[in-house]
């Protein structure tokens, strides 16, 4: 085999590479020499990745369950990190903001319209059979979910809505974060107290989202948006890429999710209890939690009226089909 100028070139550009980091070239071309070349099932892990859904019953709907939530965090693993390379940006320009953004976008946009999957593909019977296997897991267990939130907004804005006039934008985020909305959603029907799926998650993961909603505070996407020139800010389209996000994150999602709690959960006007036992049809509705991430963007009419006209239509259409 001839050596060629590029073939030189090539290994003059390696050498140097491992010297910089006092290592030796000819034993890494060893390494070269008897290593395997990759193949697609390793390189993904298919095996790893398919031997993750363990049922906990034999009832085939099972796994259609515990792989939509699989491919739902992969989706939500994706849209962390847009968002925490965005909140490393210290100078951000409008395209890697619009780059990033929309990216996180088209992801909850393929959740959006994906969500059918467990709204219609499993059977009522079987579902709520296998769910009892389940007890007290829930969705809301989510800690990805919970850090989307963190990433994307001032902590104010996901205090629970009866209680965040009594903070301000400068608050410490320790001041804040146990009035957060979900600390408030998670309660029981009854007794109006805790329920074991929030205490589990408190305990497993408190500490993590406390220090993540420090971290946060001058790292969120509505901060990043605000370290871009007034000229960008106030372009239409990083407008409404962070509209898009808004409604995305807190109206369609929820609504999409919501939707496969009143088909799975509600039985001729009777409600069946949810595994993480919260008072769900007041809690998941966003015209309830009125989760808004960048309020600063709408008009009072529109946060007044947030996420009523889709939840009342899908609700009727849903009730009707019963
Ligand atoms: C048949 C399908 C589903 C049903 C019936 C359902 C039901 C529920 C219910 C009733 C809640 C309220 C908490 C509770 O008491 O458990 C909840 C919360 C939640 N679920 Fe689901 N869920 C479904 C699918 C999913 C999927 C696929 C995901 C994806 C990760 C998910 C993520 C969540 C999240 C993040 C919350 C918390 C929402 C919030 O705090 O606003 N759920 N779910």
């Amino acid at each position: 085999m001839e050596i060629t100028k590029e073939l030189e070139d090539r290994l003059r550009l390696l050498n140097a590479k491992y010297e910089a980091i006092g290592q030796d070239l000819i034993s890494y071309l060893d390494g070269l020499l008897y290593s395997e070349v990759t193949t697609y099932w390793d390189y993904i892990q298919l095996d790893t990745l398919l031997s993750l859904q363990k049922p906990k019953t034999s009832f085939p709907d099972e796994v259609v369950f515990i792989g939509y939530h699989q491919i739902t965090e992969l989706y939500f693993k994706l849209a962390i990190q847009e968002l925490v390379c965005l909140g490393k940006e210290t100078e951000p320009t409008k395209s890697s903001f619009l780059m990033r953004l929309n990216r996180v976008n088209r992801y909850f946009d393929a959740l959006i319209r994906s969500f059918s999957i467990m709204v219609e593909g499993m059977d009522q019977k079987e579902f709520l059979r296998f769910r009892m296997a389940l007890l007290p897991a829930s969705g809301f267990q989510s800690v990805q979910y919970r850090q989307i939130e963190l990433h994307s907004t001032d902590l104010i804005h996901l205090v629970t809505s009866s209680k965040r006039d009594e903070f301000t934008e400068d608050d410490a985020p320790e001041k804040m974060y146990p009035f957060i909305y979900w600390k408030y959603g998670a309660t029981e029907q009854l007794t109006g107290k805790k329920t074991l799926t929030l205490t589990q998650f408190e305990v497993r993961y408190d500490e993590e989202l406390l220090e993540l909603s420090e971290k946060c505070s001058n790292t969120n996407l509505w901060q990043i948006y605000k370290r871009l020139s007034p000229e960008d800010q106030n372009d239409p389209k990083v407008i409404e890429a962070l509209k898009t996000n808004d409604l995305n994150v807190n109206v369609y999602w929820p609504l999409a999710h919501y939707k496969s709690a009143v088909r799975y959960l509600s039985k001729s006007g009777e409600d069946i209890a949810a595994t993480g036992g919260t008072n769900w049809q007041k809690y998941l509705p966003p015209k309830f939690q009125k989760r808004i991430f960048y309020p600063a963007l709408w008009s009072a009419e529109e946060i007044a009226s947030w996420g009523k006209g889709w939840v009342e239509e899908q609700i009727r259409s849903l009730l009707k089909g019963l």
